[in-house]
């Protein structure tokens, strides 16, 4: 018997780096997939078959808490397939969080939503050393989520439907690093920096009204103010800005970087007739487009 599960990918829309220091954040699960099939091994080892990810970390870190948890240790076998590449869509989260899920329909576990959060999130936490778990929760609970930090609080917002441009600017980003270097500014100056979080909180709440009125024009004005935040923070790339530019120029209703920043990807909130000229605009700063829509889809077992 085998179990397949498959978790989606997400976004950061709003709060990017603040909701680490406590602060709200905005996210938006996506419609591309990670999925984990899970059975049990013939032989005495675990077999794992993962041809899209080269770091097998977070898949053993959820193996290894799952059997502490459950204490389980019968062997298996995972195979893993994604289509989040390696664009910071979230592979890490989506891909422990499918793992416990799979694990504890496999072994009739049964588990909670709120239950799957804290074992993935303690599994990212165990590798990363850092987070806020945002991450974690997209890939639980799909659709647009109001989050704050290690899940006291996790809101569904209506607004799937919204219309973005996604630009990859070429570069891996690194999560840890940029974290770290937030971290470094904060202990610098820290009276600034805790400003810069309370507006960037600020932002969230309003953007949060706007989503839930479906209020577009305000939302994109939000982005383009929450960006100045991120560059004050030091976490933009001039490729991201030629990229962010660019989209607004041609249309876009507001346009910012969305994760931890220093590459990845950038985000356009669009009216759908602007969509080939904001496109266009992105791929002429150097950006790939990463065709995705928003995705009320979460965890599932398939
Ligand atoms: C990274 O995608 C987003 C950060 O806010 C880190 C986190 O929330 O875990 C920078």
């Amino acid at each position: 018997m085998s179990i397949t599960v498959s978790a989606p990918g997400k976004l950061m829309l709003m709060g990017d780096h603040a909701v680490v220091y406590g602060r709200p954040c905005l996210v938006a699960a996506v419609d591309k997939y990670l999925t984990v099939k899970a059975g049990l091994s013939d032989g005495q080892n675990d077999v794992f078959v993962t041809p899209k990810e080269s770091n097998q970390t977070f898949l053993l870190q959820a193996i290894k808490l799952f059997r502490e948890h459950y204490l389980i240790k019968e062997p298996v076998v995972i195979e893993t397939e994604s289509e989040l590449g390696n664009y910071g869509l979230g592979s890490s989260s989506a891909v422990t969080v499918a793992t416990i899920k799979a694990l504890s329909e496999l072994f009739k576990q049964k588990i909670t939503d709120r239950e799957l959060f804290d074992l993935s999130f303690k599994a990212v936490l165990a590798v990363q050393g850092l987070g806020s778990g945002f991450d974690v929760a997209s890939a639980i609970y799909g659709g647009i989520i109001y989050f704050v930090s290690k899940g006291e609080m996790v809101e569904r917002l209506p607004g799937v439907e919204m219309n973005l441009v996604i630009g990859y600017s070429g570069i891996k980003a690194d999560t840890v690093k940029m974290v770290k270097s937030v971290e470094e500014k904060m202990k610098q100056y820290p009276s600034a920096v805790e400003k810069i979080f309370d507006n960037i909180a600020d932002l969230v709440e309003k953007g949060k009204k706007a989503i839930n009125e479906k209020d577009w024009f305000s939302l994109g004005k939000y982005l383009n103010y929450h960006q100045d935040y991120l560059e004050d923070l030091g976490i933009s790339t001039p490729k991201l800005e030629a990229m962010i530019t660019a989209a607004r120029d041609a249309g876009a209703l507001g346009a910012k970087l969305s994760g931890a920043g220093g590459g990845d990807c950038m985000i356009a909130l669009i009216c759908a007739e602007k969509k080939v000229e904001v496109k266009n605009a992105i791929e002429k700063a150097g950006g790939e487009i990463i065709d995705l829509k928003i995705s009320s889809e979460g965890v599932k077992v398939l």
